[in-house]
């Protein structure tokens, strides 16, 4: 998947399905995508777009070609608490350092504070430091939270940013019948979208899209051998990270031809609703709390556990968590908010029915009972 005359029909169709994702996302007018190994790359390779583009327009000066400006250190990313990790990752990875990535405070339900995030661009501004992007993210790892994707378009604007969207756990929605979830994500500079999440896919398989694909000149570097400037045919190997890549894009293809775009839409939507529903029941529970309103398929959860303190308590839902996973129950999400251990149900299988929930849920409360048993004792 690098050239042309390498893979030809494999060219031709990756660049359909860019042509589809990006025209999904309503950037067909000057935008353009290419296909990546998921998350972590687009984000990065968007970053990477972002730092080049943002440079240039500040000082004419070419990263690429020269290295980075000795303004650096004044450089920031600016993005939520509750926002994947590999923004950082990719800074350190750009040479800008992780420290160059500000996090805003998330609300209660994930998605970033806008009023918080507005304050921390004057205060940048404030102490001479040049914030040149912004990244929302529609469909964080734990909270399933979409940020208010029209608010953060309308700041990035307001300050000149470059406005990126993580929609790497969220894209999927754009099918689905909740696809005004994403409302305004037709207006940032960069997407990243992971077909190996929602989309259903096998690893690997994701894409990033830009609204002005002249941005993939950042990436472009010219071998003799390979992509010359006189070829009149496309060299996908132009707009990439990577230089020899799978043809990924044949995955999704088969895909939409299988079930098209309505039958994967349907199944999408319908994780959605079952964590609703599993949202509902873990309410309506006496002995769980759920700690936020899903907004996409994860549920966070918490036991209720009256006599135990905090450590005893983070210890029981490691317990717990370990139960069910070793006794081939479930695979239940372990992750930590407000600094507590919490439990997570992502819900990724379409054919799961709120009876299994249920049966989960019943599972849960029984193997507490036996665990609390052992605590009573303990104690
Ligand atoms: C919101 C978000 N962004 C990025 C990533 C990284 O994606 P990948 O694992 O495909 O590299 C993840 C992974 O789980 C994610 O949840």
């Amino acid at each position: 998947m690098d050239s042309w005359d390498q893979a030809s029909s494999a060219t031709y169709l990756e660049q359909h399905m860019c042509n589809w994702v990006t025209r999904k996302f309503g950037m067909e007018q000057y935008g353009d995508a290419t296909f990546t190994s998921g998350g972590t790359q687009s984000n990065q390779m968007a970053l990477l777009l972002a730092r080049d583009a943002m440079i240039y327009r500040f000082s004419g000066h070419r990263v690429q070609k020269d290295g980075l400006p000795d303004y650096f250190n004044k450089l920031r990313i600016v993005c939520s608490e509750t926002s994947h990790f590999t923004v950082k990752k990719a800074a350190g990875q750009m040479g800008l350092g992780e420290n160059a990535v500000c996090t805003v405070a998330a609300r209660h339900n994930g998605t970033i504070k806008i009023k918080a995030l507005k304050k921390t661009l004057d205060s940048l501004l404030d102490q001479g430091l040049i914030p040149f992007a912004l990244v929302g993210t529609a469909g964080t790892t734990d909270h399933g939270a979409i940020d208010a994707l029209p608010e953060m378009a309308d700041l990035a604007q307001r300050y000149g940013l470059w406005f990126h969207i993580d929609a790497a756990y969220g894209s999927g929605l754009k099918l689905s019948p909740y696809a005004e979830r994403l409302d305004g994500i037709e207006r940032a500079d960069s997407v990243t979208v992971d077909f190996h999440k929602l989309f259903y896919q096998p690893i690997s398989c994701g894409a990033l899209l830009v609204k002005d694909k002249d941005n993939f000149r950042f990436l472009l570097h010219r071998a003799d051998y390979l992509n010359r400037d006189t070829d009149t045919l496309p060299n996908l190997v132009d707009k990439s990270l990577s230089t020899t890549r799978r043809f990924d894009a044949l995955k999704l293809f088969m895909t939409l031809r299988t079930l098209g775009e309505q039958g994967l839409g349907g199944m999408i939507g319908h994780t959605v609703e079952l964590a609703k529903e599993a949202a509902d029941q873990v309410a309506r529970h006496t002995s769980l709390s759920l700690l936020s309103e899903p907004q996409l398929s994860t549920v966070l959860f918490r036991l209720i556990l009256p006599g135990l303190n905090e450590e005893q308590q983070d210890a029981f839902h490691r317990r717990i968590r370990h139960e069910l996973l070793v006794n081939g129950i479930a695979v239940l999400g372990e992750t930590v908010i407000k600094g507590r251990v919490s439990l997570k149900l992502t819900i990724l299988n379409p054919l799961l029915t709120a009876e299994n929930i249920q049966n989960l849920f019943s599972s849960i409360t029984e193997y507490a009972g036996i665990i609390q048993s052992e605590y009573s004792v303990a104690v």
